[in-house]
């Protein structure tokens, strides 16, 4: 049987799973390892599976031993590895994409939704009843009618396009290339992310975490944006410089920020905490019990598949 080194607790039903398949060893306290963990927990392991969480960057992967020859992340989202040093080690790494599109994009209309209509601030007034309804009590943004501009038209920006739709706004976009008709379905292209940011109203950020989209939104690409733009990020937090943001949010250009996620988390820039008009969620986007099962279980397939010899079918290096 091959040993498989896991990196954070998962549900117990997928724990059954993968002790019926692999030697493997949990982490019943669902402590989160440390680089130095990971490589001394993993020694003589065939394989691991992480999870966001965890830090596999080139250093990580220069000390594994040698024996590791898959890492198997439990997330769709690999930023947190870095997979040029895995496959220049001899290591594949895989994702698990598709299974957590609908509730991410369930997740971003949440923040898109939370920040507009200040569900922050409506919370606090509910729970210490110092509020009246009045005329022009926390009045917000309406999403309907508005044009929604999309950074990252993958899988999970065409869920949100497809929910959005339903707002009746209309969506723009911005990707490395434009898709076919069928993929758009009807979205508006646009080469650069200063066209998609002078056209929305709201914004959706959906990039995945690379080292060309690290802070992508900035104190240059917010400058693009109108005034009293909404913002939503269920992506990754590294993607914003958040000093440009708080700065962007303080000076009216964005309206409302709903995230989800965050640089260094669980750290939150401290500002953020502060300013009333941020809409937070702890990193939930991928977080319903059937999503986190198909999750663990697409990482558990992945696993298999390679070790019966298959290319694994979401092998990302
Ligand atoms: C992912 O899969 O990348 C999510 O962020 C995990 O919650």
């Amino acid at each position: 049987m091959k040993k498989i080194f896991v990196t954070r607790k998962l549900l117990k039903e997928n724990e059954e799973k993968l002790k019926e398949l692999f030697d493997v060893k949990l982490n019943p306290d669902d402590k989160i390892y440390s680089a130095a963990e990971i490589i001394e927990g993993s020694k003589n392991f065939d394989g691991i599976l992480s999870s966001v969480t965890d830090p596999i960057n080139s250093e990580t992967i220069s000390k594994l031993s040698s024996s590791i020859k898959i890492i198997a992340n439990g997330a769709v989202g690999f930023g947190n590895i870095n997979i040029k040093a895995a496959r220049e080690k001899g290591i594949t790494v895989t994702n698990t994409p598709d299974v957590l599109t609908d509730a991410t994009a369930d997740i971003q209309i949440l923040l898109l939704l939370g920040a507009s209509r200040k569900a922050y601030e409506g919370r606090i007034a509910a729970e210490t009843q110092s509020w009246k309804w009045s005329w022009d009590f926390l009045l917000g943004k309406q999403m309907s009618n508005k044009r929604l501009g999309i950074l990252g038209m993958g899988r999970i920006g065409r869920a949100v396009a497809k929910r959005a739709k339903a707002f009746g706004m209309e969506i723009h976009y911005h990707n490395r290339s434009k898709l076919s008709s069928d993929l758009e379905d009807g979205a508006i292209y646009h080469k650069t992310i200063k066209d998609l940011f002078e056209q929305s109203e709201f914004l959706s950020l959906n990039c995945p975490a690379t080292p060309e989209t690290t802070k992508i939104v900035n104190k240059e690409t917010l400058s693009y944006l109108k005034k009293n733009t909404v913002i939503g990020n269920a992506a990754r937090g590294d993607i914003v410089d958040d000093d440009a943001m708080v700065e962007a949010i303080k000076n009216g250009t964005v309206f409302a920020y709903g995230l989800d996620v965050y640089n260094g988390e669980p750290k939150i820039h401290p500002e953020y905490l502060k300013l009333k008009n941020i809409f937070l969620l702890p990193h939930l986007g991928s977080a319903t019990k059937r999503t986190r099962w198909d999750m663990a279980y697409r990482a558990t397939k992945n696993l298999q598949d390679f070790f019966s010899g298959k290319k694994p079918q979401d092998q990302v290096n």
